[in-house]
C-alpha cells in the first residue's frame, strides 16, 4: 500500500495490440467521493482502458494503482478492491438475484448473512417483487441493480462500469444515475466509461476525453449549471475527429 490519495490512479501508461498503440500516456486520477467519466468514440480505447485497470491488458509503460495498490505486482490484491460491471453484465440467468449475490460472494470468499444480501438489493432500489426471480427475465437495468449489489455487499470502495447507460430507457437512467450519487455520497469512487456526452454530464464531477489515446482534456463540474454542455460536445467532437 502507498498512501496516495486516489483510490484510482492510472500513470503515464501505454498498451498496444499487436504492436497497434491503443493508449498513449494515459494518466488518470479518481478520488473517493468522486464520478469520473471518461468520454471517447468507438474504439477509442475505454473498454481497453477499464481491462488496463482490471490488469486484463498489461501496460507496456506505466504504472496503474486501485487503492495504493500496484495492479503488475498485486493484482488479485487490487481487485479485491473493485467491482466491474460490464456493458452486458453476466450472471447466472438460472438463479434469482439474492443466489446470484450470494453465489459470487462465496467465490470471492466472502461470507453473507441473508440480511446483508436483502439491504444490498435495497440499497440499489431493485424491486422486492423481482427479488426471487430468475435473472433470465430481468432487463439491462435490473441486471446492472444486481451487479451493482454485488459491489456494495462485498464493500469495495472502487466501481468500473462499462457504458452503463446504453441500452437503458430515460427512467432506468435517471434511477441509475441516483444510485451513483448514493455511491458517490457513501464514498465510492466510480470510474465510468461512455459515449453518452449528455448523460456523463448530468453525473460525473469530472469528464475526460480520451483522444488519440490519451486524455486530452478534463472538464470538472461547477456551480449551478454543472458543465458547459455546448463546450463539452464541441471538445467531445474533436477527439471524436482526431481518434
Ligand atoms: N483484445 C484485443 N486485441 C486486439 N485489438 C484490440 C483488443 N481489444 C481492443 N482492440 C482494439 O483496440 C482499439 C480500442 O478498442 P476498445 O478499447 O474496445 O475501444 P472502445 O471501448 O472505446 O470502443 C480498437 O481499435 C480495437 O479494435
Ligand atoms: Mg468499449
Amino acid at each position: 500500500m502507498s498512501n496516495s490519495i486516489f483510490a484510482l490512479e492510472a500513470s503515464g501508461v501505454d498498451v498496444a495490440y499487436h504492436g497497434n498503440p491503443v493508449l498513449r500516456d494515459l494518466n488518470v486520477q479518481v478520488r473517493r467521493g468522486e464520478i469520473y467519466a471518461l468520454l471517447g468514440g468507438n474504439g477509442a480505447g475505454k473498454s481497453t482502458t477499464l481491462n488496463t485497470l482490471l490488469g486484463f491488458a498489461r501496460p507496456d509503460a506505466g504504472s496503474v494503482r486501485v487503492c495504493g495498490i500496484d495492479v503488475a505486482a498485486d493484482v488479485l490484491g487490487a481487485r479485491a478492491q473493485l467491482a466491474y460491471v460490464p456493458e452486458n453484465v453476466a450472471l447466472y440467468e438460472h438463479l434469482d438475484a439474492r443466489e446470484n449475490i450470494e453465489y459470487f460472494l462465496r467465490l470471492a470468499n466472502t461470507a453473507s448473512t441473508d440480511d446483508q444480501i436483502a439491504d444490498a438489493l435495497r440499497a440499489v432500489r431493485l424491486d422486492e417483487s423481482a427479488w426471487k426471480r430468475r435473472l433470465g427475465g430481468y432487463s439491462k437495468g435490473m441486471r446492472q441493480k444486481v451487479a451493482i449489489a454485488l459491489a456494495v455487499a462485498r464493500a469495495v470502495p472502487v466501481l468500473l462500469l462499462d457504458e452503463p447507460t446504453s441500452g437503458l430507457d430515460p427512467q432506468a437512467t435517471s434511477e441509475f444515475n441516483a444510485l451513483l450519487q448514493t455511491m458517490r455520497a457513501n464514498g465510492a469512487a466510480i470510474f465510468m466509461v461512455t459515449h453518452d456526452l449528455l448523460g456523463a454530464a448530468e453525473v460525473a464531477d469530472r469528464i475526460g476525453f480520451l483522444d488519440r489515446g490519451h486524455i486530452g482534456h478534463e472538464s470538472a463540474a461547477s456551480g449551478a449549471d454543472r458543465f458547459d454542455v455546448r463546450d463539452l460536445y464541441q471538445r467531445y467532437a474533436g477527439a471524436r475527429e482526431a481518434a
